[in-house]
């Protein structure tokens, strides 16, 4: 099924699956912000995990997201089959958010439809894809989910009815690209070659990187508040996320986005050592 892109997904799908206030969605423990939005906007609870075991029964909606934003972490085929078994035992959709998969550097980054995860049976699973990291088409809001379907059928049946519909030029332009991997691997080179200039001059600014195995963020930490480190940056001219953003978690840590030009990657990375 199209989607505006991966975000409204986030945002609506707890409403289109008519989740209300007795219900409960659970997100990864350090996560995109618009999870737990998607939760309160249809007035759901939400409850943050960091393994399968952690996910609370009555448990309606388990999100997954694997790269992860913030931290870069990719779940092995074992992780992921074990949330797949939590979501069938409590008959939770488990949703993967997978807009970040073409970029791993460390890690092979997998589907939760992977036949090493679920064999060929998706049942109560859905993988949530974009053109916007891939691609870098972000301004085309261009999304897909993909899996079990009679969930894809009952969510287009909703979502026909409420105008959700990616136009047709949008949906042509996806087709092309999809069609091609060319561009993605020109792209992936780009920000493989950031990553490396910004990953150096962090970790001899004194950082630790922690997970970072793909996608498009350095999850760093120097031991400091993350507030402190923004500000520490900052004074550098370094814009970073603060941690604590994505989860109580994170507050040691900052995240650093790899989609800034060649050259203000190289200048930042300057200002960090001191050359
Ligand atoms: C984890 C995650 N999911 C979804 C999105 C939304 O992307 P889009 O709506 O452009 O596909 C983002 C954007 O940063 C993201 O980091």
């Amino acid at each position: 099924m199209p989607s505006i892109g991966s975000k409204e997904i986030v945002a609506l799908l707890p409403i289109v699956f008519g989740l209300n206030q007795n219900s409960t969605v659970a997100i990864p423990e350090l996560a995109y912000p618009t999870y737990a939005v998607g939760a309160l906007l249809a007035h759901a609870k939400f409850v943050t995990y960091r393994q399968a075991s952690d996910i609370p029964d009555h448990t309606d909606l388990i999100w997954v997201n694997s790269p992860s934003n913030p931290t870069g972490e990719v779940l092995s085929a074992d992780q992921l089959k074990e949330i797949v078994a939590r979501g069938r035992q409590l008959s939770a959709p488990v949703v993967s958010d997978e807009c970040y998969i073409e970029l791993g550097w460390e890690a092979e980054p997998i589907s939760i439809l992977d036949p090493r995860v679920c064999g060929t049976d998706f049942t109560g699973i859905l993988a949530v894809h974009s053109l916007s990291k891939r691609s870098n088409l972000a301004g085309y809001r261009s999304g897909a989910v993909l899996g079990d379907a009679k969930l894809i059928n009952d969510i287009v049946s909703l979502r026909k009815h409420a105008g959700l519909l990616v136009s047709t030029p949008v949906q042509l332009a996806t087709v092309a690209a999809l069609a091609d991997d060319a561009h993605v691997a020109i792209q992936k080179a780009r920000y493989a070659k950031r990553r490396e200039v910004l990953r150096a001059a962090l970790s001899s600014a004194g950082f630790k990187i922690e997970h970072s195995q793909a996608g498009l963020y350095l999850w760093a930490t120097n031991g400091s508040d993350c507030l402190e480190t923004v500000n520490w940056l900052a004074g550098k001219g370094i814009l970073a996320a603060p941690g604590d953003f994505y989860g109580p978690a994170g507050q040691h840590h900052v995240r650093l986005a790899l989609t800034a030009t060649d050259e203000r990657i190289a200048s930042a990375a300057a200002r960090l050592t001191g050359n």
